[in-house]
């Protein structure tokens, strides 16, 4: 499946039923994650592979790497609500095609920083909450420690500004960021403190290989 085809596909995944503020419960806009899954295909990071996706929410990044033959998928997230609403969306936007066959998503209720799993050589990718809207900066910093631990490479997506802290942490555990690219999150208005129907946060996204 093309870049463009895997987004158009994940266009069709629903968003948060009632996202929840202090999870930074918001999706990633579909353009965003077919880009991402596209580079760890071509990266050979997918294929055959254990994929871990932490914090995945509405499911997003872990039914786009489904499509690309992984050998396992799972999806973990602190939610049960988002793991719902995940599983709905691997329903909404499956194949209609008999013939196309992906990886099932295993769906689990856990948390990023706590994990119950036993890898070290799964390909990591995470949207996970930055913490800058409640003053606690580099929220991102737990999960860069599941990667590490779990992964021996991972796609990450930050808050604009982070290269310096994403490579310095990648560094200190042996490990090294060899791609990166800026992004746009879109974001349709879900909570109070945003002003505008539609906000455009920066973002980057990077890829690390962990020793
Ligand atoms: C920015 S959203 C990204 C969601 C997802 N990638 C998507 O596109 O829908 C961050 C997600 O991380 C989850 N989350 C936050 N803290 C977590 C933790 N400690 N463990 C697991 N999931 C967590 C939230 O519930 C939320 O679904």
């Amino acid at each position: 499946m093309s870049r463009a085809a895997l987004e158009r596909r994940l266009s069709r995944v629903a968003g948060f039923d009632d996202p929840r503020v202090e999870f930074e419960q918001y999706p990633t806009p579909a353009g965003l994650a077919a880009h991402l899954v596209h580079l760890a295909d071509v990266q050979g990071d997918l294929a055959g592979r254990t994929v871990l996706d932490l914090g995945t929410g509405t499911g997003m990044l872990a039914l786009g790497a489904a499509t690309r033959s992984p050998a396992r998928v799972l999806a973990l997230d602190r939610d049960p609500d988002a793991l719902g609403v995940a599983r709905e969306n691997e329903r909404r936007i499956a194949p209609e095609s008999e013939a196309a066959t992906e990886t099932e998503v295993e769906w689990l209720l856990a948390d990023a920083t706590r994990h119950p799993i036993c890898a070290s050589d799964a390909t990591v990718l995470m949207n996970p909450p930055f913490g800058a809207q409640r003053g606690n900066e580099h929220a991102d910093r737990a999960f860069l420690a599941t990667a590490a631990e779990v992964g021996s490479v991972s796609y990450s997506v930050h808050n604009a500004g982070s290269r310096e802290f994403v490579e310095a942490f990648a560094a200190d555990e042996g490990g090294e960021v060899t791609h990166a690219f800026r992004a746009e999150l879109a974001l349709d208005r879900q909570f109070d403190h945003q002003t505008s129907e539609r906000e455009v946060i920066d973002a980057e996204v990077f890829r690390v290989v962990w020793s």
